[in-house]
């Protein structure tokens, strides 16, 4: 896994935001994996003030949400839907039926599961896949102890998870505890994966992602199987890394050979 660290939680959105845009510019029909949570919230106001000045269009633009949970409506306040309104989607000029959420509400949902899996095999397989971590190691609602080769479906929400959560609900609100997940195959299978972990929280996280086995105990670690994978840390998410120093030569010394043309 190649990994970026970022003076601060700016660089690395500013540094993923570019690659979403430098992806864009070179392909107009671009196919996005986009998360929640608040680790890309500035990479997706970033993208929205791209639009705004006219520097980028999103309207070939395809987009597939990683999660959203089962049986929040798409207008109540937590729901992944409601989230992404919000913070991209209303600022951008996405055309509505190019945007794609797991099935989370209803029957049928195994059918319709591999029906979400279907449409991104359809239109060409996901480009470019953006992820945040939980400190459980999860990516999307993948839980520890996920198979490896998963793909979209119901998952049970790990007790840290909902731990980590319980500060977005009021007293009286029911929590959900299932999800509907992109699984961990369907995010390998994306072409290039960029992941951001920000603040202090995310450093044991990083540290096993990065640098421990590849186990289905700590789901992000089958990153690790991924030939285009891309992490930009902060300082504090990159402080339990045990080779820094190597990171921080290999990044100067690969933009040195980029800058000559030669990758
Ligand atoms: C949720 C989402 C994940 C996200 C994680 C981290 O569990 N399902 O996709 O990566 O939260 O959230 P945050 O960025 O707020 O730390």
């Amino acid at each position: 896994m190649k990994v970026v660290l970022c003076r601060d939680a700016h660089e690395a959105a500013a540094l993923v935001a570019d690659e979403i845009l430098a992806a864009l510019a070179r392909k107009p029909d671009l196919v996005l994996g986009l998360c929640t949570g608040s680790t890309p919230v500035e990479v997706y106001e970033r993208l929205r003030a791209a639009r705004a000045r006219g520097a980028a269009s999103f309207a070939r633009v395809r987009t597939f949400n990683l999660d959203e949970y089962l049986d929040l409506p798409a207008d109540h306040p937590q729901s992944y839907r409601h989230f992404m309104r919000r913070h991209l989607f209303d600022g951008l000029d996405v055309r509505p039926e190019h945007v794609h959420f797991p099935p989370a509400e209803g029957d049928d949902l195994t059918r319709r599961c591999a029906a979400f899996e279907e449409t991104i095999r359809a239109v060409g397989g996901i480009d470019l896949m953006l992820l945040g971590i939980g400190r459980n190691g999860h990516i999307g609602f993948n839980e520890p102890t996920s198979s490896l080769a998963s793909r979209t479906r119901v998952k049970t929400l790990a007790d840290r998870t909902l731990e980590d959560n319980a500060r977005f609900y009021g007293p009286d609100e029911v929590m959900p505890r299932l999800a509907v997940t992109m699984g961990i195959g369907t995010i390998l299978d994306a072409r290039r994966v960029l992941l951001q972990a920000i603040g202090p929280k995310k450093a044991e996280a990083v540290r096993s992602m990065v640098e421990g086995p590849v186990s289905s105990v700590f789901p992000a670690s089958a990153l690790q199987l991924h030939a285009d994978v891309t992490g930009y840390f902060d300082p504090d998410a990159a402080s339990l890394l045990a080779e820094r120093a190597y990171y921080a030569k290999t990044r100067v010394l690969e933009l040195e050979l980029q800058r000559a043309g030669r990758l």
